[in-house]
């Protein structure tokens, strides 16, 4: 599932993020094509908004299910979940902003579902952490080698990320910073998440700065 819903009001282009061109090809496009390249992946669902279905059906071709998000990611996520086909059994979910995760990302992911059921791709931090209260005084600084940069493809078995969703929307508003991350969903049910090396490339088109180093990466050619 390729989850390309959003409006991309931090990168504040004419249209949605996805749909923003790098290098002559939406950033949704980019993301796709590298997914299928994995030749490891049986069926995408594409999550757009509304009024750009149609827009991204002509775009991604009969192989591609493009169905309509959500007010927030994880309504998007629990868009494209109701679109899986029943057949579906394991599930990555993916930001079309992380447009360059590479092929060799997807199957490294795969690969880790066949012993974990929760697994999550994940980078060395090069910066110090601090935790801090509400005045900006430090309450502690967690170990950096203990901590990861989380990014997608996330892989999980699809009745666990089901199950996670169905109790993340039936809890009253869990913290913001879960309802950007199904593994934090997982964490939640106290289900083991398996973190594997992540990928540079598969960094998160944010800000028009993390376009043009995406730009740059196609260039050396990512
Ligand atoms: N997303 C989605 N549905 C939403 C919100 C986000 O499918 N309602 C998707 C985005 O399209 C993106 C991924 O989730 O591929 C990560 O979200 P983010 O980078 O925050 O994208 P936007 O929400 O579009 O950007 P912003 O927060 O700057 O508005
Ligand atoms: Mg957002």
């Amino acid at each position: 599932m390729v989850v390309a819903a959003g409006s991309g009001t931090r990168l504040g282009a004419a249209q949605p993020k996805a749909f923003v061109s790098l290098a002559g090809r939406p950033l949704l496009q980019h993301a796709v094509r590298r997914v299928l390249d994995s030749g490891v992946v049986g069926c995408v669902v594409a999550v757009v908004p509304t009024d750009l279905v149609q827009q991204a059906d002509e775009l991604l071709g009969p192989d591609v299910i493009v169905v309509p998000g959500g007010a927030d990611r994880s309504a998007s996520v629990r868009c494209g979940l109701a679109a899986l086909p029943a057949a579906v059994d394991t599930v990555l979910v993916h930001d079309a902003a992380r447009c360059l995760a590479p092929p060799d990302l997807v199957r490294r992911v795969v690969d880790a579902l066949n012993q974990h059921p929760a697994v999550v791709p994940g980078l060395p931090l090069a910066d110090t952490v601090k935790q801090v209260d509400d005045e900006g005084a430090v309450v502690r600084t967690p170990d950096r080698a203990r901590l990861r940069l989380v990014q997608t493809p996330q892989g999980f078995a699809r009745d666990l990320l089901e199950r996670a969703h169905r109790s993340a929307a039936g809890s009253d508003a869990p913290p913001a910073s879960l309802a950007t991350d199904d593994a934090a969903l997982v964490e939640l049910l106290g289900e083991r998440v398996q973190v594997v090396p992540g990928d540079p490339r598969a960094l998160k088109v944010t800000t028009p700065d993390d376009l043009a180093h995406a730009g740059w990466l196609l260039g050396l050619g990512a």
